[in-house]
């Protein structure tokens, strides 16, 4: 198998319409991406299945879909308007800015020069105003991760759902962080999507839990198609802790330039819950908290065990979506030589995560009897539930063959005249892992396609 590359990936994904740099008619803007046609069918693959593992799957987790923009006093209690920062170094001569821990050898990376400020903190989040105003009374943040408004709803998401712990919220979306030194394709950017999991447990069991989740968390990702040993399991150092994190394990996986962090699973104790109480003396907390005066709510659960008022710890699987797209193009990318001067390329996705799930080929471009056959072979499998069918038009079936294995189509359907002038009806499969076709009657068309995708 030939070596994969980041150049590889990044071109594939540009020529098959998944992903693309943000305005780039105007030379793109540095760490922001746009989805494809096929990126963005990808993308809600991916989140449709952590959705179905964590909510559907599970009885003891809630759904969530917060507000990006956030108020400034949840950032101010949550800490991060004091430490959400990198450190960051000014080159004099070129006036770069880079991070500290990007320096090397005391010299900027970018022209060489020595003359570098001393690092001074940088914080990552991107501000706004709400209103006309522009003043710092309706200054505005937009989320750095999802997880505050988790906290902030969570009374509201007890009392509508009267759930006792342990229970969690879920919640995919958007998160913003003005990154120093975006990099590395989508791997590094400055708007991105997390989903995360606020697991909310009676304090003294978190650190079970943590156990637990990270165990669960790498079943799923190899449920996503990573193999175990291209994940890593990273023991935060208790000094690059978070600022809110007891414990953190990040899963890390082998992309193109390194080993590098996919999720993180943080143990946030009652540091969060905490902050964002108001009379937080009388509640027992164990972790450090902002001396809360804005709040109005106590942000703590019944236990009826002990029969008090419990602030509880909470375990945090956050990923990265994006990060997960390209971890799951890494993996299923392959070049692969047919011999006899022929090679393709192949996205051998697993088949929930492909963005088209079938394309149905016309064995010759504009036939109507042929054509009209397609149209209906996939009005009935669209009825499947199945995901995208996508119809091609090019009668060049080498081609479109070619172009799936691209793109990761599990299965190409192609229709030709012994479907149209032979009883049963009948047509042609492939498989795009193993390039094997048979022939199937359409009428067993249906039962076929469940039991492969969904079976
Ligand atoms: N709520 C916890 C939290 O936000 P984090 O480790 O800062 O923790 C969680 O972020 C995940 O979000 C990371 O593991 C990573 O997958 C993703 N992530 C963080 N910053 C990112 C960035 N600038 N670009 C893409 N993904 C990012």
């Amino acid at each position: 198998m030939v070596a994969k590359t980041m150049d590889q990936l990044v071109s594939l994904c540009k020529r098959r319409g998944f992903i693309f740099q943000n305005a780039d008619i105007y030379g793109g803007m540095q760490g922001v991406y746009d989805y494809g046609p096929l990126g963005v069918e990808l993308k809600n693959n991916l989140k449709a299945a952590w959705w179905r593992s964590m909510v559907y799957e599970r009885d003891d987790i809630e759904g969530l879909d917060a507000a990006i923009l956030t108020n400034r006093k949840v950032l101010h209690y949550s800490g991060h308007e004091d430490t959400f920062s990198d450190p960051m170094t000014d080159c004099r001569k070129c006036k770069g800015r880079f991070r500290a821990d990007h320096i090397k050898d005391g010299k900027c990376p970018n022209c060489g020069s020595t003359d570098l400020t001393e690092p001074r903190p940088f914080n990552l989040m991107f501000k706004t105003t709400v209103g006309p105003v522009d003043n710092a009374e309706n200054l505005a943040y937009l989320r750095p991760e999802t997880a505050q408004a988790i906290f902030t709803q969570f009374k509201n998401v007890v009392d509508s759902t009267s759930r006792k712990l342990p229970f969690g919220i879920a919640q995919i979306g958007k998160s913003f962080r003005n990154e120093i030194t975006p990099r590395n394709f989508i791997f590094r950017v400055r708007e991105f999507e997390q989903a995360e999991l606020e697991y909310f447990v009676m304090p003294g069991e978190d650190e079970k839990w943590h156990e637990m989740w990270k165990e669960a968390r790498i079943k799923w990702w190899e449920e996503q198609g990573l193999p175990r040993e291209h994940i890593n399991i990273y023991t935060t150092p208790k000094e690059d802790l978070a600022h809110y994190a007891k414990a953190c394990y990040d899963i890390e996986y082998q992309f193109p330039h390194g080993m590098e962090e996919l999720e993180g699973i943080a143990n946030r104790t009652d540091y969060d819950l905490g902050n964002h109480t108001k009379g937080q003396d009388e509640l027992n907390l164990t972790s450090h908290c902002h001396p809360n005066s804005d709040s109005t709510t106590k942000l703590c659960i019944r236990d009826d065990e002990s029969n008090s008022w419990v602030v509880p710890f909470v375990i945090e699987p956050s990923m990265g979506v994006d990060r997960g797209v390209l971890a799951v193009l890494t993996e299923a990318y392959e070049e692969e030589d047919l011999g006899e001067g022929n090679s393709r390329i192949v996205l051998k996705l697993k088949k929930h995560l492909a963005p088209i799930k079938v394309a149905i080929i016309p064995l010759k471009k504009n036939n109507e009897a042929i054509m009209n056959k397609c149209h209906e072979i996939k009005q009935n499998l669209l009825k499947l539930g199945i995901g995208r069918v996508a119809l091609e038009n090019t009668g060049n079936i080498g081609k479109a063959y070619r172009r799936h294995d691209e793109v990761g189509t599990p299965l190409c359907i192609t229709v030709d005249f012994e479907t149209i002038e032979n009883q049963p009806e009948s047509v042609t499969i492939r498989d795009r892992d193993t390039m094997e076709q048979h022939r199937v009657n359409i009428a067993d068309l249906p039962t076929y396609l469940r039991e492969y995708f969904l079976g």
